[in-house]
């Protein structure tokens, strides 16, 4: 069979990214231009000043994605571009990128979700993972349990209420003065402290998950007591927070009978929570999870994606938008 390659396109954030992958599972390139030293003086992304960058960025960054991969426009099968969720200006820097390249050299475009990017981040690094299996999805702008029936076929279990997991990192660094991006800071000086605070969990009677309360504690307790030991704090966020984590986890698994958990997104790329999910493995399940250079945003996970909506025969016409609150 023909092999296929996808040019995934990802700009939803503040990570500007091109890859092409083939058949959905092998990184030929994957670019990433990250913003994060422009952003790290504002304390956290900035949407104007993020868009901006993609669109100084995206032509670059193509253009090494294919030169990395060895290949030209004609050997591209589809266009993959990310097209929410996330900040709109940024988004369609990527997706209208997308939609004239796509005119351009007459080939398919195939809009992807995200999220369904961070899934997919799992395929790349192992090749055997095959749905149906349960995600938890953690990142800066999401928190969700999915149950994943088949490649382009999902079910949400749970979500936040409220906060994101990363940015309630996010937000634990910036009070204790560790500056943007937060969690893996968090996750650093985690390892110089014990987890001796006791810190609120909220419990949910479905699979729904607050950050809300543990970040607020966290706050108040900076803010009364500034003496505080800052690395105790850290550790004793990131093991509430874990546990809160696994204990949804562990019921979702219980409720749908599934035996494989596949993490992703950005804060999969914790040390501790990725300590904790493994020992998971002891209770019979098989635990999956990305390479930490594909937990963060990039257009590889994006490329994959693609390539299942490709094969599944997704095709999206030109005047596809961009959609900040896009579900799954
Ligand atoms: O997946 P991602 O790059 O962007 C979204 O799609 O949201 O995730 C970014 C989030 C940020 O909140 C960042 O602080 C968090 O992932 N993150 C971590 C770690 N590395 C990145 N959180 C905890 N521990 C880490 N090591």
């Amino acid at each position: 069979m023909k092999d296929i390659l996808t040019l995934g396109i990802e700009s939803s954030c503040d990570e500007t990214s091109v890859a092409v992958v083939k058949n959905g599972r092998e990184i030929l390139s994957n670019v990433i231009d990250s913003q994060i030293k422009i952003h790290e003086k504002y304390g956290g992304v900035v949407p104007e000043i993020a868009s901006r960058n993609h669109i100084e960025a995206i032509s670059r960054v193509t253009k090494k994605a294919l030169e990395d991969a060895r290949i030209n426009f004609n050997d591209i099968d589809a266009i993959t571009p990310t097209y929410g969720p996330g900040l709109v200006g940024a988004l369609l820097v990527g997706l209208s990128y997308a939609k004239a390249l796509s005119f351009a050299i007459n080939k398919p475009l195939v809009g992807v979700n995200h999220i369904q990017g961070h899934i997919a981040a799992n395929y790349i690094t192992y090749k055997e993972l095959e749905p149906p299996f349960l995600c938890l999805l953690i990142s800066g702008g999401n928190t969700q349990l999915i149950h994943v029936k088949d490649y382009t076929e999902f079910e949400i279990l749970g979500k936040t209420r409220d906060d994101a997991i990363g940015e309630a990192f996010d937000k634990v660094a910036r009070v204790v003065g560790l500056g943007y991006p937060g969690g893996p800071k968090v996750d650093k000086l985690a390892k110089e402290g014990q987890a001796n605070i006791e810190l609120p969990k909220t419990h949910i009677d479905n699979l729904d998950f607050s950050f809300s309360g543990i970040k607020t504690a966290v706050i108040n307790l900076n803010h009364n007591k500034p003496d505080i030991n800052k690395a105790d704090l850290c550790a004793s966020f990131q093991k509430t927070v874990t546990e809160m984590l696994i204990e949804n986890t562990k019921m979702a698994l219980k409720q749908t009978g599934l035996k494989t958990l596949a993490i992703g997104g950005g804060v999969s790329a914790n040390s501790y929570i990725r300590n904790e999910f493994l020992k998971l493995e002891q209770e019979n399940i098989k635990v999956y999870m990305p390479d930490m250079k594909l937990c963060t945003d990039n257009a590889a996970m994006i490329a994959s994606a693609g390539y299942y909506n490709f094969v599944q025969g997704k095709r999206d016409k030109l005047d596809l938008n961009a959609v900040p609150n896009l579900k799954l």
